[in-house]
């Protein structure tokens, strides 16, 4: 984004669909991982490292575009927590603990909550959702992501009229920063929805991916995952939750307004103001297949086109 970036894409290949089927007839090991805890055989992370999720079908997937590979998916991430190098976030992110994790909700909600990840994890059945994910840099995968809609959770919170925004902060340490001194962001990673996109069926509330939970770079133990918006609105590793009466202030449009705006949705006819946003590059593709046309909110504007109706979306970009 902002900060240098031109490295080589790694190019690997896409998994064959039939090794992902396959890898996910092994889904309900949960209770295994548990047991080993139990025994002593497997620190805490290495046992949620290894835990399949137990998924059902969504009507809210994506058909028709081969996946992206697990090695692509997970070895060029942007988390700029562990690093600004799209390689960095897989090494030293290894030091993220994901247990025990605390999700707190509050704000403007009649009930504020507290919950513990592993009751988030069985708060509503899992679905596998395979989503494009397009981020501003131009670049773009496809993603199986697992979890459940984040309106789910909202609606037990039950919010007030007055919650107009929602905002969704990340988990921040500075002891486990790996390149002090070298950024202007202020911490903790901040993002935020209107209220009507928080509440769309799309938003996914993330603990998983290719029927696993999250690698700690793709933001264990819980992200967010909102398909029609450049990546950077999915926030990761979310530690709090809050409803508010006004628009949230968000890490990139505060680092560069210009060039980031609040709302952010995949657009080809607003270019960012370095390069044009009317294509991508999709990662892990041979270099003479990876460029495709951009699709007016990353294809999903016959689910969600109706919540900007009347806006100008260049204004609002
Ligand atoms: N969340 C946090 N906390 N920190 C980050 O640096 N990067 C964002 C988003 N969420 C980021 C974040 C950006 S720029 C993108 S493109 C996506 O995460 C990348 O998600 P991925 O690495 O799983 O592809």
């Amino acid at each position: 984004m902002l900060i240098r970036q031109s490295e080589e894409i790694p190019s690997s290949e896409i998994t064959p669909k039939e090794d992902y089927i396959n890898r996910r007839r092994f889904i309900g090991s949960a209770g295994a991982a548990g047991l080993a805890l139990s025994a002593g055989l497997l620190s805490t992370r290495e046992a949620f490292a290894s835990t399949k999720l137990q998924t059902v079908k969504s009507a809210l997937t994506t058909t028709g575009e081969d996946l992206t590979s697990y090695k692509d998916v997970t070895s060029y991430n942007n988390f700029y927590e562990f690093g600004t190098g799209k390689s960095e976030p897989a090494i030293y992110a290894k030091d993220l603990p994901t247990r025990p994790w605390t999700l707190k909700i509050d704000g403007k909600v009649k009930k504020p909550l507290t919950f513990d990840i592993d009751t988030l994890l069985k708060l509503r059945p899992l679905e596998e959702r395979v989503y494009r994910h397009r981020c501003v840099e131009a670049w773009s995968m496809v993603i199986p992501w697992i979890g459940y809609s984040l309106s789910e959770l909202i609606k037990l919170c039950e919010p007030l009229s007055t919650a107009k925004y929602v905002q969704f902060l990340s988990w921040y340490d500075k002891k486990y920063m790996h390149w002090p001194g070298q950024t202007s962001i202020n911490w903790p990673y901040s993002e935020g929805l209107r209220m009507d996109e928080a509440m769309h069926p799309l938003t996914l509330l993330t603990f998983g991916l290719y029927g696993e939970v999250l690698p700690n770079q793709n933001g264990a133990p819980l992200r967010l995952t909102v398909p029609w918006k450049y990546g950077f609105k999915s926030a990761k590793s979310i530690v709090a939750i809050r409803f508010l009466d006004h628009q949230p202030p968000t890490t990139w449009n505060d680092l560069a307004p210009d060039e980031y705006g609040f709302y952010s949705n995949v657009n080809p006819n607003v270019d960012h103001p370095r390069w044009t946003q009317k294509t991508e590059r999709r990662i892990g593709l041979p270099f003479y297949q990876q460029k495709r046309t951009t699709l007016f909110l990353n294809g999903y504007a016959d689910q969600v086109g109706s919540l900007y109706a009347g806006m100008d979306l260049k204004k609002n970009f």
